[in-house]
């Protein structure tokens, strides 16, 4: 058994306190009181583990491990979907003890609203008070699958040491889909104001640059994190990002020379994303790239079991250098984590979250996968929408 038992509030990293569901996916009803320890799911398939992580990722910013829609989390039952659920939540974070709610709006049950101490919540005020870095059964796949998935993956881990990364990619998105519906419009022979697209093009560079410095930047610290990290369970990444704005920066253009060179090319390429029916080039095609240092292989040519161990170390990796940076380290969702990792990885995972003094969320199917955290996580065993504490 490692690490001390008892809660450990001393690193200042948010830990949710208090859990409550009521209609969400198969819990009916559920009540959890908790300390700061890392959590350990245990329990059958089928039981209701990444249903109870799912909850816990709501009270972040986006749209939770599933990315799913707020009718998808209704509480289906054999009498029809339960009217409204709700996920409530106490939780320790850097301005103190708040309490987080989220579920359907009453206006509109396909739409989620989240509430911070009573009042609504936006995307930037969860990022900063209750970072997030997860890892589902999906990122098992990360490496060898498309390239949007990494890149959704390295703005998730950007997002958990710069919250304002949420905001900048919002309005990007926003401005590019306008754009594109203007030049779309011109592709129907539609005349358009070229100073509206001139206007939309200035905030996507404006907000793209931003974008792209930020990543660059938490790649800087993440790449620093891994070489400094003793060789543990986890093999060493060597990451490179390949984007046309990333590139500007990286040679050292000023981010005002960097939005004037995005906003002409953007500029220049009207006509070519009209056609193509999006844009070409920009901060939403960057590629997030990894090569197994130890074995001088790019990440995907690597075994499966080598990949997810990559991915793992990755996110363990970002969550120190927020630590560092920050002071505290982000909540930990690791769905499966432990699915493949033989007892030595497993034994390295328990300590790096240990000391970490991140509220980590687990889930497997044994028990004995989480022995290794001894009384310095806190168990239960989940069954049929029910939570029960383990010793
Ligand atoms: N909206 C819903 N209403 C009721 N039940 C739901 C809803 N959505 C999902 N479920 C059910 O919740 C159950 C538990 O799902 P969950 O994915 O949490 O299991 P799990 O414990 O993670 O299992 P595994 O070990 O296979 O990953 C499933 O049987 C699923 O059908
Ligand atoms: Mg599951």
């Amino acid at each position: 058994m490692i690490g001390a038992p008892g809660p450990h509030p001393a690193a200042g990293s948010p830990a949710v306190t208090r859990l409550k569901l009521t209609g969400f996916r198969n819990y009916s009803a559920l009540d959890l009181t908790l300390d700061a320890r890392p959590v350990a799911l245990f329990g059958p398939n089928g039981a209701g583990k990444t249903n109870l992580v799912e909850a816990v990722s709501f009270l972040g910013p986006g749209r939770g491990v599933r990315a799913a829609g707020a009718d998808a989390v209704r509480m289906k039952t054999a009498d029809g979907p339960t009217p409204v659920w709700a996920v409530y939540a106490e939780a320790m974070t850097r301005d103190g003890a708040v309490s987080l709610a989220t579920g359907s709006d009453p206006s509109d049950p396909a739409r989620r609203r989240t509430r911070l101490d009573g009042a609504a919540a936006t995307q930037g005020e969860l990022a900063r008070l209750v970072p997030m870095v997860w890892l589902t059964p999906r990122e098992d796949r990360l490496w060898a699958g498309p390239r949007a998935d990494r890149l959704k993956f390295l703005d998730r881990l950007v997002l958990a040491g710069a919250p304002d990364h949420a905001a900048a990619a919002t309005a990007y998105d926003k401005a590019q889909r306008e754009r594109q519906r203007l030049l779309d419009r011109m592709e129907d022979g539609v005349r358009v104001d070229p100073a509206w697209l001139d206007a939309l093009e200035a905030e996507m560079a404006q907000h793209g640059v931003a974008l792209a410095a930020a990543r660059l930047d938490a790649l800087a610290r993440l790449q620093a994190e891994i070489d400094a990290r003793p060789d543990n369970a986890f093999p060493k990444a060597d990451l490179a990002l390949d984007g046309v704005v990333e590139a500007r920066l990286a040679q050292g253009m000023k981010a005002g020379e960097a939005e004037d060179w995005f906003a002409a090319s953007l500029q220049s390429a009207r006509r070519r994303d009209g056609a193509a029916g999006r844009a070409l080039t920009g901060p939403h095609r960057t590629e997030l790239a990894a090569r197994h240092r130890s074995k001088d292989q790019p990440a995907a040519d690597c075994a499966t079991g080598e990949q997810k161990a990559l991915v793992l170390g990755l996110a363990l990796a970002q969550a120190g250098a927020v630590r560092r940076s920050l002071g505290a380290a982000p909540v930990l969702i690791f769905d499966e984590a432990c699915a493949h990792l033989d007892a030595a990885r497993r034994e390295g995972l328990a300590e790096a979250i240990l000391a970490l003094e991140a509220q980590a969320w687990l889930t497997g199917v044994e028990a004995s996968l989480f022995a290794a955290f001894g009384a310095g996580a806190q168990h239960y065993r989940i069954e049929a929408g029910t939570a029960r504490e383990a010793g």
